[in-house]
């Protein structure tokens, strides 16, 4: 007590008493960034006279947090944060100190649903910045080779954390192949046959189908016409191609082959909305240059390994 009041000198720094902030942790931070709250609580300790006021742990890397919330030192964006409070404190004759650190292997970020949330929230931010800055596609898919080979690397490392997930190319080619199977069902009805029967229509989607048309013709029971059932088959489609550029990362190769089979499929639904071609004179019925369905818009990878955006748009 007798000292409390007197200088304190710690190498080339004099304290002019030993009243210090000790580092506190506010857990108020995303990614790192001081905020207005970082601002208050220690400019509101210089102002009150502390000689000198550190921050809390500030993360010199991100995976070395203690916490997501955690104040961070890692990138040059944490810069201004950091340098409006120390100009601050200064304004108020305290010191600003800062504790940096590294929680090692007790840093949280570790754990499974961490480690998928933030490869989850790379991804997307990948596939915005590729959109928005317009990369030239070669460019871009040999950017994207190089996010898919650091992905599996991750992955490889850490398979237990993956499986299963969105993230899980085997669960994710899994889901490929169901929706592939269900669409090519639904082709296979129309392939051949225009009346042929509906069955291969999800039993929602029959049923629907139904009741519209038996709410046209005030009949309950009545079959469904083509022109219901064409319609339907492309809601199936539509739903189906929004659940499969959902679809998360695959190998490219295996990518390629099922985007094939499933914009095929597309198409032949596509087409049974289409007018029938006039036969030119003379030709035969299997002569004609044929329609051009939609669907069949071929993609890039649509970003880190992604499914892509197969199958185009069914038109209706
Ligand atoms: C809310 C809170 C957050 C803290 N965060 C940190 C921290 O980021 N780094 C650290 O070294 N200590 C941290 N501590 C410990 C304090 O810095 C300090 O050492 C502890 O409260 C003991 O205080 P004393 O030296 O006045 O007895 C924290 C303490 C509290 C109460």
């Amino acid at each position: 007590m007798a000292h409390l009041f007197s200088p304190l000198t710690l190498r080339g720094l004099t304290l002019p008493h030993r009243i210090l902030v000790s580092p506190m942790c506010q857990y108020s931070s995303t990614d790192g960034l001081a905020t207005d709250w970082h601002l208050v609580h220690l400019g509101s300790r210089a102002v009150g006279g502390a000689s000198m006021v550190l921050t809390e742990a500030t993360a010199v890397t991100a995976d070395g947090r203690i916490s997501p919330k955690d104040l961070g030192i890692w990138h040059d964006d944490h810069i201004e944060g950091l340098g409006r409070i120390v100009r601050f404190v200064h304004s108020q004759s305290s010191l600003a100190g800062i504790q940096i650190a590294h929680a090692g292997r007790k840093a949280p970020l570790a754990t499974s649903s961490n480690v998928i949330a933030r490869v989850r929230s790379l991804r997307a931010r990948w596939q915005q910045e590729i959109a928005a800055r317009g990369v030239e596609p070669a460019r871009a898919a040999q950017l994207d080779q190089r996010f898919a080979a650091a992905f599996e690397r991750l992955r490889a490392a850490r398979p237990e954390v993956f499986a299963g997930t969105d993230l899980d190319p085997e669960a994710n080619r899994q889901r490929m192949e169901a929706l592939i199977s269900r669409v090519e069902k639904i082709a296979a009805s129309f392939r051949g046959s225009s009346a042929s029967d509906d069955a291969a229509l999800s039993p929602t989607t029959r049923l629907a189908a139904m009741l519209k048309e038996a709410l046209a013709s005030n009949t309950i029971g009545g079959k469904v016409d083509e022109g219901s059932r064409v319609r339907a088959a492309q809601d199936d489609v539509r739903q189906a191609q929004a659940s499969w550029s959902r679809i998360g990362p695959v190998p490219e190769a295996v990518r390629r082959t099922l985007t094939d089979r499933f914009q095929r499929a597309c198409r032949v639904i596509a087409e049974a909305g289409q007018p029938p071609v006039a036969t030119p004179p003379g030709r035969g019925p299997t002569g004609g240059p044929g329609r051009t369905g939609g669907g069949g818009g071929a993609s890039r990878s649509g970003g880190p390994s992604g499914a892509g955006r197969a199958g185009g748009s069914v038109r209706s």
